[in-house]
């Protein structure tokens, strides 16, 4: 069999992803496995139309195709997004069609669940037909029990192709509505005081609604605020996955572009900051990934923390709940609050008008207030996470990062909690006799509430 692997590491071949394929090429010679580097070569693909026609002509004859990319900010990195937006940009969708297909990445498993929801949903509106994911640690390969995995998964695979086994869908297309955005005039403008506001979008004149959105929201204030777009920003390339930033914060891109001193004197600065996009396929533009996948020169360190932070989004939002929620997690990994997100989907300009003066109010009540919503899983989870690979294996070469976490108090493990510890070991050890856990299942829910009752008196 034949299958083309599209290989989304922007380091080519020296991607650590792409050892998970050698290994799978190492264990079934029987079959013409051919990797294709998409994200390193993206600008050539993109410009040069039969370097394009070339990857279609691999996907054509090919029995399976296979994903395989590094998970980067919640999705793939963004040059392998582009690649997605250019089949469809290209009408490309029907070499893809029908041929079996499977998502490989590597990660530390950080949001590695919505990066495989999209790949899916993307094959899903390819109308390919998806037979599984497979999400591997970045060192996984080294243990043999996770080598097991990995054959077990690509043999599934190619066995699902050789028996054109039915799959079945998971996503639904998504239906966009066609609906012109008409603003009304800002009644009462407010008054956002000292308060910096910073808009970032990625808007083009043709996506009428949202240019619109980004405009009523802008009036909304008395004072000037900036909009700064990011297609006019200077940003030279995506994240390299270089890592170089680890050691102190310093991209290699540095003075090469605008966009290290853009994310610095324009983000960092702000006290409310509202992104803005229009959906594309299943995730905003990769213009918009670009801006988060080159943030990561700011390692794993919240750089926008206790930001108001508001959404304006054009395109069935709610009909993307995975989008929303790299959103919503995006807010809480950053420490900061989401004041709101607006979206056009109602198809009622006065209910628009509405929500985006909400979103205003909002955002400057909570930046007064200096309310920051509590995290949920999402970000209390990622930030266990961070907090757990930063003090472990990833604190080389991520020295800055480990220096901040340090500083922060972020290393907050319980082994120091040492009442904690001698109250659990004696409770264990009290617990074996049958007549003391009586007791304790009588009066544990009256327990479990006393030490809150006591803050609620006093
Ligand atoms: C810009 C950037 C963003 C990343 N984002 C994530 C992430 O969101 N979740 C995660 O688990 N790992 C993330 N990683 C780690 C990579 O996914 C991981 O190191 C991967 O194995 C690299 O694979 P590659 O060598 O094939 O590119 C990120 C790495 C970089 C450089």
């Amino acid at each position: 069999m034949k299958i083309t692997v599209l290989n989304g590491s922007p380091k080519g071949m020296t991607s650590i992803s792409m050892q998970y394929v050698h290994y799978i090429q190492k264990k079934f010679p029987q079959h013409e496995i051919k990797i294709i580097n998409i994200s390193q070569r993206i600008k050539k693909i993109e410009l040069d139309k039969s370097a394009f026609q070339e990857i279609l002509d691999e996907v054509e004859v090919s029995d399976g195709v296979l994903w395989a990319s590094p998970v980067y900010y919640f999705l793939v990195p963004s040059n392998f997004k582009r690649f997605i937006e250019l089949i469809f940009e290209r009408n490309a969708e029907g070499i893809f069609q029908d041929k079996y297909t499977a998502f490989l990445s590597t990660s530390i498993h950080f949001f590695d669940h919505t990066a495989h929801n999209y790949i899916h949903a993307v094959c899903d509106d390819l109308n390919m037909r998806f037979v599984g994911s497979f999400s591997a640690d970045m060192s996984d390969l080294r243990k043999p029990k996770e080598r097991e995995r990995l054959e077990l998964f690509a043999g599934n695979y190619f066995e699902v192709i050789e028996n054109r086994t039915p799959t079945t869908k998971k996503y639904m297309p998504v239906i966009r509505r066609n609906f012109d955005y008409i603003p009304s005039k800002v009644i009462e403008s407010l008054d956002a005081g000292e308060k910096k506001i910073v808009v970032v979008t990625d808007t083009l004149d043709t996506q009428v609604n949202l240019t619109r959105m980004v405009k009523r929201f802008k009036t909304s204030f008395t004072s000037e605020i900036e909009v700064i777009n990011l297609r006019m920003l200077d940003i030279k390339g995506s994240c390299l996955g270089c890592v170089q930033c680890g050691y102190d914060n310093q991209c290699v891109y540095k003075d090469k572009d605008e966009y290290i001193d853009f994310y610095n004197t324009k983000l960092k600065t702000a006290d409310i900051l509202v992104f803005a996009g229009t959906v594309h396929d299943r995730y905003l533009s990769s213009r918009w990934k670009m801006f988060f996948d080159r943030s990561f020169f700011n390692g794993h360190a919240p750089s926008l923390m206790g930001k108001q932070m508001g959404f304006i989004i054009s395109g069935p939002l709610s009909q993307i709940s995975n989008l929303r929620q790299i959103l919503e997690a995006f807010t809480e990994i950053q420490h900061a609050n989401l004041a709101g997100i607006v979206t056009d989907e109602y198809g009622d300009s006065v209910k628009i008008d509405d929500l985006l003066q909400d979103l205003a109010r909002n955002l400057v009540q909570f930046a007064d207030s200096g309310y920051v919503g509590t995290p949920t899983f999402l970000g209390v989870g990622g930030r266990k996470l961070f907090r757990d690979e930063i003090w472990g294996r990833l604190r080389f070469p991520f020295r800055a990062d480990y220096l901040l976490y340090k500083k922060l108090g972020v290393f907050d493990f319980p082994q120091k909690n040492y009442k904690t510890r001698v109250q659990n070991a004696i409770m264990s050890l009290l617990s074996k006799s049958p007549g003391f856990r009586k007791e304790v299942n009588k009066r544990l829910k009256g327990e479990m509430i006393k030490p809150l009752q006591k803050i609620i008196e006093s």
